[in-house]
């Protein structure tokens, strides 16, 4: 496993643009193969190269969907990319009658580097975006087995939709959903980069103490 990303190293989060195609790639496939080892088939998970992504990120980078509120952002360690964020229009017809008008549509940071506040800030930065672009609310679908995943969405206030609404099957897969119906409280979870470094961290809403598993 690399090594982790010393604690006080300073987190940027900016929109992306078509330039950051190869970063996002990579940090794409590395974080795939990190988190869904072991959850998904291996040829899924190898059948999504760099040379795949990079066309894939360059093309969405290039030509953003004239959605409201589009938008891709890149987290980095002292200008290191590590991690990356989409936010759109709600996708998903379930979640979007659900009153969930707003969606999070990806969220990775590589494994070296979590722990370090990159996906607090993205997610901070994403619902920042949402709420100008006058989504009241937003939700998201993340694989019923990715615990990791899914205790960051609770500890950042992320509630977990019950009945019909909460899950789907894609294939064999199963995914749950959790949502926020108020995006203010996500926009302060990390410092606004515009007030500058001596910005208080604010309050935390975080689930109780648990254990530290991380590839799931
Ligand atoms: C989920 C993810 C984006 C979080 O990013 P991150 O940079 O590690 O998150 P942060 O450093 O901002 O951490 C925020 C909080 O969550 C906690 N946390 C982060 N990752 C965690 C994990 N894997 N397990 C337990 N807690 C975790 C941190 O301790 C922190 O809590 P605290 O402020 O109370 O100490 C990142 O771990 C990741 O990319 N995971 C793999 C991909 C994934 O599952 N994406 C989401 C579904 S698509």
């Amino acid at each position: 496993m690399a090594a982790r990303i010393p604690k006080g190293h300073a987190v940027t989060v900016r929109r992306a643009g078509p330039e950051d195609a190869p970063a996002i790639a990579a940090i794409h496939v590395t974080a795939w193969h990190e988190t869904y080892t072991g959850l998904l088939p291996d040829t899924m998970i190898s059948a999504l190269t760099v040379e795949v992504r990079q066309a894939w990120w360059a093309q969405l980078l290039s030509n953003p969907p004239a959605t409201r509120g589009g938008a891709a952002y890149l987290a980095a360690l002292d200008g290191t990319p590590v991690g990356f964020g989409t936010c759109n229009a709600q996708r998903s017809d379930v979640l979007a009658a659900a009153g969930f008008d707003g969606e999070i549509s990806s969220l990775y940071v590589l494994r070296a580097a979590q722990g370090r506040g990159a996906g607090r800030a993205l997610m901070a930065r994403m619902a920042t975006r949402l709420l100008r672009a006058e989504y009241r609310a937003a939700g998201l679908w993340v694989l019923r087995e990715n615990a990791s995943g899914r205790r960051f969405y609770e500890g950042c206030g992320g509630t977990l939709l019950d009945g019909d609404a909460g899950l789907r099957v894609q294939g064999r897969f199963t995914e749950v959903a959790y949502g926020w119906r108020d995006l203010a409280p996500l926009t302060v979870l990390a410092p606004d980069p515009g007030l500058g470094p001596g910005a208080p961290r604010p309050a935390r809403r975080t689930a109780p103490p648990r254990a530290r598993a991380r590839g799931g």
